[in-house]
């Protein structure tokens, strides 16, 4: 289904997945990144997946004279929208930064669609947005909440979209609610690559393995789990950037309008992913038992039913995949920084 892109975040770590599965799926994609929070040298790493020249508009979504500019470069068919922040910490400290980029940025970005006569828009939203819950999984009609700024901004920008679609019937979009994304891509050109040390298990873990941190804190193992640890919803980032294709080929054949989790709908406890990356990297990795972090919650998994029902989303990859793939990954880059 041909069709060309503008892939905003297109350098991170999902938005590089999601160009790649993109690119193999035929669609043209043009990647917009400020690079605030991405590695210079994916586009050329994109190239060398793809096998095809990369177009980067380095803009961002805060520049509403850029956006113009980058739409009037070409005709884009469809925006799939990943420009954000994401560290659940830093929103606390920065609550405006969050707001002005999550919500004022996707503000503009509506506006440049609008202007352009784009109304097709698939958004990278995350499971943060639902309500503390005790009752899982989680079906995308479950109550929805906020602990943080990084999920009020999240939250609000599903109903920025929801409200602008509910004005004008010209729009279509497809809210896509994130579990935990891990793993990487299977040419090890592309990853997760954070640069301070991370507040996420894998990335934690990952450091972990090559050395760069000492030992992980297991942040509680008296949940009322199988072994005590929190259980999450691992998602392996290639299997999520396969949902965003899926869910703009549904809006580009004209389907309706959607809101999904994208997860596997099967919990792994702390211990189950340690014991997975050290089957991965072949050594036991070190950690230690620390109090349980503020507004952890035991269990949290989604219901991945409707994604499969409306867009025939099924997550393919397993536990050990995602160990691997994040192992190969992380091993031969930290192989290449030293030199
Ligand atoms: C966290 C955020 C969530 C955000 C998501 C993005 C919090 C409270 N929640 O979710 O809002 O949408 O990241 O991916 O920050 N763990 C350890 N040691 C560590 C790190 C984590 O034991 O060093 C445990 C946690 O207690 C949890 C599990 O690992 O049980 C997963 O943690 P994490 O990767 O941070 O994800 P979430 O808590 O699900």
């Amino acid at each position: 289904m041909p069709g060309k892109i503008l892939l905003t975040g297109g350098a991170g770590y999902i938005g590089s997945h999601t160009y790649a599965a993109l690119s193999d799926a035929g669609y043209e994609v043009a990647i917009l990144d400020n690079f605030a929070n991405a590695r210079p040298d994916v586009p050329d790493r994109l190239e060398v997946i793809t096998g095809k020249p990369v177009t980067v508009h380095r803009c961002d979504v805060l520049d509403a004279a850029g956006l113009a500019r980058v739409f009037a470069s070409d005709r884009f068919d469809a925006v799939v929208h990943f420009a954000a922040k994401k560290a659940v910490g830093e929103s606390q400290q920065k609550p405006l930064d969050y707001i002005e980029t999550n919500c004022t940025g996707l503000v503009n970005l509506l506006k440049a669609m609008r202007a352009a006569g784009v109304f097709r828009l698939v958004f990278s939203s995350s499971a943060t947005v639902y309500a503390p819950t005790l009752d899982w999984p989680i079906p995308e009609d479950a109550p929805l909440g906020y602990a943080s700024t990084y999920a009020y901004t999240k939250l609000m920008g599903e109903q920025i979209i929801q409200q602008v679609a509910a004005a004008d019937d010209r729009w279509r979009f497809g809210i896509l609610r994130y579990f935990n994304p891990a793993g990487a891509h299977p040419s090890a050109l592309i990853g997760e690559d954070p640069s301070d040390i991370p507040n996420n298990l894998m990335p934690y873990i990952a450091k972990v393995a090559t050395g760069e941190l000492p030992s992980l804190n297991v942040f509680g193992n008296d949940y009322p789990t199988p072994d005590g640890t929190g259980v999450r919803d691992y998602i392996h980032v290639v299997d999520l950037a396969r949902g965003h294709v899926l869910s703009l080929d549904a809006l580009m054949r004209g389907d309706g309008s959607h809101i999904v989790n994208l997860g596997t709908g099967q919990g792994y406890s702390v211990m189950e992913m340690l014991a997975a990356y050290a089957r991965a990297c072949g050594r036991a990795l070190p950690h230690t038992v620390a109090p349980r972090r503020a507004g952890d919650l035991a269990c949290y998994f989604g219901d991945p039913r409707k994604a499969e029902r409306l867009l025939g989303f099924k997550a393919e990859r397993d536990l050990d995949d995602m160990c691997a793939t994040s192992w190969a990954w992380v091993s031969r880059r930290s192989n290449m920084r030293q030199g």
